[in-house]
């Protein structure tokens, strides 16, 4: 039996920097993950840069049943607190755009860093090693502290007073996601949300998405929206067509969003007054419809369109003088506020993150401790989602520092 202040399961962003930070503090530190590498996830991400922070981080760039929950582990941490410590290892990075940040060299240097910290707080790390059993056994009331863990590993037993959960979610199984946080969350008899593939691609029925197959490939910037009037969400950013469906910046975003079955709604020209300028060009042009609509979208779009538009019915094959005003606001129409059904998304497999998790309600906001006293939960495996743009590395920052503090 071995003795440690705190076990962290899970040696990605958020548990290596919470062990870190814990071990800096005098924790005695024992981090374990059932994979040989460290951080698989800041390895791939971003490029291969890892957009680990977003100098706009605050609640509003978040997703979860109690939207608040993140505000004061944000506060605590914040973006500037995080490139302050890549400043003191050296670490050059530059930022993007709309506030997100990348390493100029490579996603290794931060995991380089996490790994430096740790070695600094005297970590000590076992991989590979699975757990096999966790149990918690209550003090007696006369003696000290609330209880201990007794974790059982294929590395042997260990006793601990806490235990950080930093396992993550579901996201791409093949580099070690697995649903070990929310078991542990269950055992203990901690409520869960749901979790769900978010910031995924989406995908359509294939007949009806034959017409736009071809446009694989197409990127260009779209206004999309999802929700109901009253619970409406929007994002102007870069849309990409795909063979099974969209992707891009825009279909992520708006992805941790959509409800299955019902519709999203996308705006193709945004910025341009659509109908006014085919209204002007029929004034004046005798080319084609499709013509003059790639002087607004790019070409590939605009003849898509028009055929797409011609298999439903419309009469837009034929030059822009002859055709009827109503063909026009037709066209204009479908092209600004294109409304469609995604049948379903490109799932665990794809997507960047996972939504749901740990229901923040049994948490402390302040701690991350969790309604089971010396269990903490940080990171993806939390109810806390962030938009695309580097928050849900904030999240695990700053999740991950807030425990450190509590322990
Ligand atoms: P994380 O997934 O990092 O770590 C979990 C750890 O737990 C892993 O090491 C895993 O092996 C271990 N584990 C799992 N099950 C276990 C078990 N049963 N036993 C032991 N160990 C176990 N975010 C962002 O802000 N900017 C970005 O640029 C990107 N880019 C990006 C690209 C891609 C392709 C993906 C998939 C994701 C991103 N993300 C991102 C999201 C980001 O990677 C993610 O939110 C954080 O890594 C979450 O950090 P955690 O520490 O919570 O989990």
């Amino acid at each position: 039996m071995q003795n440690f202040d705190v076990v962290v399961m899970g040696a990605g962003a958020a548990g290596l920097f919470c062990a870190g930070v814990a071990g800096q503090l005098g924790l005695k530190v024992l981090v374990i993950d059932h994979s040989d590498k460290v951080a698989e996830k800041i390895r791939i991400s971003g490029g291969g840069r890892c957009n680990f922070t977003n100098l706009d981080t605050s609640a509003a760039n978040f997703l979860g049943n109690n939207p608040n929950f993140c505000r004061s582990a944000l506060s605590s941490y914040t973006p500037r607190h995080f490139t302050d410590l890549l400043q003191r290892h050296g670490i050059a990075f530059h930022e993007k755009h709309k506030g997100q940040l990348f390493c100029d060299r490579s996603s290794e240097d931060i995991i380089q860093m996490l790994l430096a910290e740790c070695d600094a707080g005297g970590v000590t790390r076992w991989q590979p090693c699975s757990l096999k059993n966790i149990v918690f056994s209550a003090s007696s009331p006369h003696a000290e502290g609330i209880g201990s863990y007794e974790i059982e590993s294929d590395r042997g037993t260990i006793r601990c007073a806490a235990v950080v959960i930093a396992t993550g979610g579901l996201s791409i199984p093949k580099i070690g996601a697995t649903d070990l946080g929310y078991r542990i969350a269950r055992q203990f008899g901690l409520r869960l949300i749901e979790p769900r593939p978010a910031l995924v691609p989406l995908t359509f029925d294939g007949e009806a998405w034959a017409p736009y197959a071809a446009l694989a490939g197409l990127s260009l910037p779209v206004q999309i929206e999802t929700g109901s009037k009253k619970a409406k969400i929007s994002f102007l950013e870069d849309l990409l067509f795909t063979h099974r469906g969209l992707s891009g910046p825009a279909v992520l975003q708006i992805s941790s969003y959509w409800q299955a079955g019902t519709p999203i709604r996308i705006n193709l020209a945004p910025g341009t007054e659509v109908l006014q300028a085919l209204m002007r060009a029929k004034a004046s042009s005798r080319k084609l419809i499709a013509n003059e609509l790639a002087q607004l979208v790019p070409s590939r779009l605009a003849d898509a369109w028009v055929q797409a538009g011609a298999s439903a019915g419309h009469d837009w094959q034929r030059p822009i003088n002859e055709a009827s005003d109503k063909a026009l606001a037709a066209l204009a129409e479908r092209l600004t506020r294109w409304e469609l059904t995604p049948t379903g998304t490109e799932a665990y497999k794809k997507a960047e993150v996972t939504a749901g998790g740990v229901d923040t309600r049994d948490l402390s906001s302040q701690t991350m401790e969790s309604k089971q006293p010396g269990l903490y939960f940080i990171g993806e495996v939390v109810d806390v989602t962030g938009w695309l743009g580097g928050y849900n590395f904030q999240w695990a920052w700053a999740s991950a520092y807030a425990c450190a503090q509590g322990l």
